[in-house]
């Protein structure tokens, strides 16, 4: 059986995801859905990219390590993900430690091949894009517009102009490689231009993968990034059934928003030549959501989010929107105005009436079973318009789907929710009904019946779009098993007469109607609601006076040496008694292999001794430890860095460029356990 694996991006945890992320992942779902509907095993990849400097500063400005922040987030996607119904198969995040051994796997096949050099980089840097860029310091990012940092520094560097002839030469030989065609010409444009050699560490920055054998460096953040994707199915373990894994799901397709397309069509196939590895099937690209006519993102303030849509008109109505208003691999401009105007008129007025009206006839007219339709050499016309129009809806629905024409595959699909709402409209069920000699009783129900094989057709169509208002009418029609059935053996007339259907008292509208203006005022208070909790709470004590394994990094302007770091928002004094501090005794000090900057610590704190791991071996030697009075913070929840379980937190200030920590001190008679208030 032929396979479709599909990837989404894994995308950054530098704040909740937003209706741009929702926006690739339901699409992403739609398609694995479509795939299966194909007679294919389809399935998908998701995550979340959690190194690096954007993700680094969010968390400094929210007081708390960069783990912690990118726990916070990445649950706040599996959370959304969950609500909204959608069943990926993998989710990878990149700070697992299975990721970090394939990024390591992936490096040292680079360096063997040859594709790896050391190199110095004197520039701008987009902190925000994450890449080199070729302005002077200071100057807008030619990606996105925001200051560009300036930078120097020492890295490695990966020989992409070395594979310019190679990726060209993929390029012509799949002209499908990259979709649509607009993107797959900017692409070319680009490599035809010429490649440069590709930095792929950072040492400016610390929350990332290390370079092995070189730990000053962390690797980039998209060398890094891009392979979640091997990562995620298995690759870089040693374990046999992760191999398998791997191979099964190995080359993937990328779904991915059309800002990153160079990173996958460029840097990643030239990666995975270079490691020997197969080249993804293919990079499909989608455009942008826009909200108030500017790309929707978390920078930009200007993001809507999917849970009080979900709330008030259900995901389905979401994922129908998305894909109905936007032309896949265009921007759209998102609205609650125009959210609403289809949910009305495609939803609730055309898909849901249909379903009501024929099923509520049904049970009216026909006892609530599927009548038996008259031979179809006694049909009318406009009976058998009806059948071509299901199969041209089923056709194209399929034509449109392959294409990723989202928009126009649903298009045709309204068309035969239309033209059966017309044939209702003309043939009068309703005045049939009145009249009961047998040949009127048996056209009311060949056309009640022609409605109601409609409707079954109608709900495998939409199975992949709108697959619970898709399920739900499935059983309303009395259909055994999944309305997801195969579009390739689906066929006018499978409906069975004499199958009972749901009675109308007992079931819910699939799309209610909604009045527009109260709806958008609803919409909008629960937005805000959302938008009032921060993308994490806010600790108490910010920023955290010693940042244990991630040092503040040097060109933060929170960290310019002669300014200290703004104050924090203003917390009350409940919040700040939250905080157990207390004086502590050092009582052993040791430090940790492989990690330059920390020491393993047991501390008496009068109540019990504990463990607690510091980021102070730079400063301070561990023989010089034992006996000395420290402040800890003692209520923390545990956690574990390198593989060493830590109780708490010294406190130390944190001094200069590279943020080296000063230990507070109390006065030597200072009884052990005193709390500090
Ligand atoms: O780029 N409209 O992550 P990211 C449409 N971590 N799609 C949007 C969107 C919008 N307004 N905003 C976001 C990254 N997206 C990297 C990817 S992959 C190995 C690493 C979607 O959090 C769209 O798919 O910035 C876009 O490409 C992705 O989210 C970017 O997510
Ligand atoms: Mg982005």
């Amino acid at each position: 059986m032929s396979r479709f694996f599909l990837t989404t991006p894994l995308y950054y945890v530098n704040a909740r995801p937003h209706l741009g992320h929702v926006y690739s992942t339901m699409a992403a779902d739609v398609l694995v859905r479509f795939h299966r509907q194909l007679g294919e095993t389809a399935e998908y990849l998701t995550g979340t990219d959690e190194h690096g400097q954007k993700i680094q500063r969010a968390a400094q400005a929210a007081g708390i390590s960069p783990q912690a922040f990118a726990d916070a987030n990445a649950a706040s996607f599996r959370q959304e993900w969950e609500r909204l119904d959608l069943h990926y198969n993998y989710f990878i995040r990149t700070t697992e430690a299975r990721h970090a051994a394939a990024v390591v796997e992936i490096f040292q096949r680079l360096q063997k091949n040859g594709a790896i050099y050391k190199g110095g980089y004197s520039g701008a840097y987009c902190v925000y894009d994450e890449l080199y860029a070729d302005v002077q310091p200071g100057e807008p990012c030619p990606e996105c517009g925001r200051p560009t940092e300036s930078l120097t520094e020492e890295n490695y560097y990966f020989r992409l102009s070395a594979y310019t002839d190679r990726l060209l030469t993929l390029y012509r030989d799949r002209p499908d490689f990259i979709r649509p065609e607009s993107r797959r010409n900017e692409v070319l444009a680009f490599v035809q231009g010429g490649l440069k050699d590709l930095s792929i560490s950072r040492t400016s920055i610390h929350w990332g993968i290390p370079v092995p054998g070189d730990e000053r460096h962390v690797f980039y953040v998209w060398l890094d990034a891009l392979v979640g994707y091997l990562s995620g199915l298995g690759f870089g373990s040693p374990a046999a059934s992760d191999q398998e894994t791997f191979t099964r799901n190995w080359p993937a397709w990328h779904l991915v928003g059309k800002e990153i397309v160079r990173f996958h069509a460029v840097y990643w196939p030239a990666f995975l030549m270079a490691a020997g590895l197969e080249l993804p099937r293919g990079i499909i690209a989608h455009g942008w959501l826009l909200f108030e006519e500017e790309k929707m993102s978390k920078s930009r303030g200007n993001v809507v989010r999917a849970e009080p849509i979900r709330q008030v008109l259900g995901a389905d109505a979401l994922r129908y929107f998305l894909l109905r208003e936007v032309s896949f691999g265009q921007d759209g401009a998102f609205s609650y105005d125009a959210l609403l105007g289809r949910y009305n008129s495609d939803l609730a007025n055309g898909w849901g009436n249909l379903a009501a009206r024929t099923l509520s006839m049904i049970s009216r007219y026909c006892a609530g079973r599927v009548p038996a339709p008259a031979a179809e050499t006694n049909w009318l016309k406009g009976d058998q318009e009806i059948r071509n129009a299901a199969l041209a809806a089923r056709d194209g629905l399929r034509e449109y789907f392959q294409q990723y024409q989202f928009s126009r595959g649903l298009e045709a699909v309204w068309q035969l929710i239309a033209a059966l709402n017309r044939y209702i409209v003309e043939n009068q069920p309703w005045v049939l009904a009145e009249k009961n000699d047998p040949e009127t009783q048996a056209r009311l129900h060949t056309v009640l019946y022609i409605a109601a094989e409609g409707l079954r057709i109608l709900a495998v169509l939409l199975a992949s779009v709108l697959p619970d208002s898709a399920a739900r009418l499935w059983a309303q029609l009395g259909q055994p098993g999944d309305a997801a059935e195969r579009l390739d053996t689906l066929t006018w007339g499978q409906l069975t007469a004499g199958q009972a259907v749901a009675q109308p008292e007992s079931t819910a509208p699939l799309f209610p109607r909604v009045d527009k203006a109260p709806a958008i005022v609803r919409l909008r208070e629960l937005e805000a609601a959302l938008d009032a909790e921060p993308d994490f709470p806010k600790k108490s004590i910010q920023p955290e006076v010693q940042s244990m394994e991630i040092q503040p990094d040097a060109s933060s302007p929170a960290s310019t040496p002669d300014l200290p770091a703004p104050l924090a928002a203003a917390i009350t004094i409940e919040d700040f008694a939250k905080v157990d501090l207390r004086v502590g005794e050092i009582k052993t000090a040791e430090r940790i292999p492989g990690a330059t900057r920390l020491l393993k610590l047991t501390v008496d704190i009068g109540l019990e001794v504990r463990q607690i791991v510091a980021g102070i071996a730079e400063v301070y030697d561990p023989a010089s430890l034992p006996g000395r009075k420290v402040v800890i913070a003692a209520n923390l929840a545990p956690r574990t860095l390198r593989g060493v379980e830590s109780n708490g937190m010294i406190i130390a200030a944190s001094l200069g460029e590279h943020g080296k920590p000063a230990l507070v001190s109390v006065p030597d008679d200072t009884p052990i356990g005193a709390r500090l208030r």
